[in-house]
């Protein structure tokens, strides 16, 4: 049997729909420079930095303040009876007007990959009720085990994480349960900002997930033919470690796979650090105008682990582009890619929205691939045109991309491909239908009608997908 061990990033996402951007909540606590831990359109920003940054604005209103006030909620009440900042419950209050989230969703490019991989390799339900009825022989066990390694919350947010995971095949014997909130994304939603095209806003609680680190992998996460490590930047002490992690898995024989989330904090840091340069810059030269709002500095990337060392122990290394020229430096593409490969990473792979994906193998793993490049799925794209759309959003295209790649690669193990000789692009390809498909719903996990539901789907979309590109 082959078993799949993934750890890293696991939350909830509320989705909350209709929030104007342009409303006197949003603009008290939107972002004055950007950075300054207030909230801004299309960006994410951390619920400690909002919460710092309300009681800025709070301590900029004083006198306002202090007049009796209608507090909304209790929590509201107890904030300002303290005179503490206010808390990201009565911000969010405050936001929504106290409404309830339109949809909730369990999200995270870790386990969202590894639902996926265990959805595609369930026993289909059909097949079950005929095995029953055909036989009273003892079911085929499944080829594949998929175990999920992470952290939530002893709080609602974690009650209704396990009640999604378990209506999946996820193996969550392994996910501890931690004394603290359970990571969450709150997304909120204008769909008329940008005169009509709509913009997203999120903020993002790390929670338990800022205390699990290495200590919480038991060795048996280390004992399986895939290891695969997903949006680590979000659980931010296993991202630290992530080199020793990899190595760890790699030297005892597993595949060993990272897929990448935006770093926040990464990101945060190489803005002041450019930022301060610039200031010192401006006081050398005392020349403004070619250095005020410049960039992170070229060639300053996010660090992956403690050291470069970190991509050698990968065999696979999924990001989208922006991850991917963050995490190299570079601002193109092919330069990313001969990063990655310089780095002695075993193969990588470039999604890029509806645009083409692009990838390389140095041969440890797949056969060798100098340069490789897949279309997305035209079907998929002609439905998001079509009359017939359904409601769906790109959340999660790319936890599930990697989640089909997870299951191509299990499969090709299973029957029996040796390292060196696995077929990149077909992984891929299955990997590309995977990552579409999620375009069809709301949210990265989705909620399957019985057993084999997405399987089934997925096969009638890979058929087309193979006509596609040309193949039987
Ligand atoms: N509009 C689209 N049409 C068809 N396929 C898409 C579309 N958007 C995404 N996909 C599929 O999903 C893959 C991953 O998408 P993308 O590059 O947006 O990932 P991402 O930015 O990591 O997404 P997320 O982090 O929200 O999961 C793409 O390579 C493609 O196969
Ligand atoms: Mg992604």
């Amino acid at each position: 049997m082959i078993t799949i061990s993934g750890t890293g990033c696991a939350l909830m996402d509320y989705l909350y729909t209709d929030i104007r951007f342009d409303s006197p909540a949003f603009l008290k606590y939107r972002s004055r420079t950007s950075g300054d831990g207030g909230l801004e359109p299309g960006k994410l920003v951390f619920v400690e930095d909002l919460e710092r940054f309300a009681g800025k604005v709070r301590a900029e209103r004083a006198p306002r303040i202090m007049a009796p006030v209608r507090a909304s909620s209790a929590s509201a009440t107890a904030d300002a009876a303290a005179g503490s900042p206010p808390s990201f419950d009565h911000i969010l209050h405050e936001l929504t007007g106290g409404r309830e989230p339109a949809r909730a969703n369990l999200g995270g490019p870790s386990i969202v990959a590894l639902i996926h991989a265990a959805q595609m390799f369930e026993e289909d339900a059909s097949r079950d009720a005929e095995n029953d009825r055909n036989s009273h022989a003892l079911r085929e066990p499944p080829g594949v085990r998929v175990r999920f390694f992470g952290a939530r919350g002893n709080d609602s947010s974690g009650d209704e994480l396990a009640l999604i995971a378990a209506r999946t095949p996820l193996d969550m014997t392994d996910c501890v349960v931690l004394d603290g909130p359970t990571p969450f994304t709150c997304v909120l939603s204008d769909p008329t900002f940008d005169h009509g095209h709509g913009e997203r806003t999120f903020v993002n609680e790390l929670g338990v997930a800022a205390r699990f680190g290495p200590e919480h992998l038991p060795a048996h996460f280390y004992n399986a033919d895939i290891v695969a490590f997903g949006g680590t930047a979000l659980v931010p002490r296993i991202h630290e470690s992530l080199g020793t992690l990899c190595e760890r898995a790699k030297r005892g024989g597993s595949i060993v796979v990272v897929n990448t989330v935006f770093d926040f904090k990464s990101e945060a840091r190489l803005a002041t650090s450019s930022e301060a340069e610039n200031m010192r810059n401006t006081r050398n030269t005392r020349n403004t105008r070619n250095t005020r709002n410049t960039p992170a500095k070229i060639g300053a990337r996010w660090p992956l682990g403690a050291n470069d060392e970190t991509y050698q122990f990968i065999d696979i290394l999924v990001m989208d582009r922006e991850e991917a020229l963050k995490l190299s430096g570079t601002r193109d593409i092919d330069t990313a890619l001969a990063f990655f490969k310089a780095k002695g990473t075993g193969a990588a792979i470039v999604t890029d929205g509806a645009r083409d994906i692009r990838f390389f193998s140095s041969g440890g793993l797949f056969a060798p691939i100098e340069s490789g490049r897949l279309p997305v799925s035209a079907e998929v794209t002609r439905l998001l045109q079509s009359a017939e759309r359904p409601p769906g959003d790109t959340t999660g295209c790319g936890d599930n991309f990697v989640g089909g790649l997870l299951r191509a690669v299990a499969a090709q193990r299973e029957a029996g491909a040796a390292k060196g000789r696995l077929d990149m692009e077909e992984a891929c390809a299955e990997a590309v239908v995977a990552g579409g498909f999620a375009c069809f719903y709301i949210g990265g996990t989705y909620f399957e009608a019985s057993p084999g539901e997405k399987r089934h789907r997925i096969e009638l979309l890979a058929k087309l997908y193979r006509a596609q590109r040309g193949r039987q």
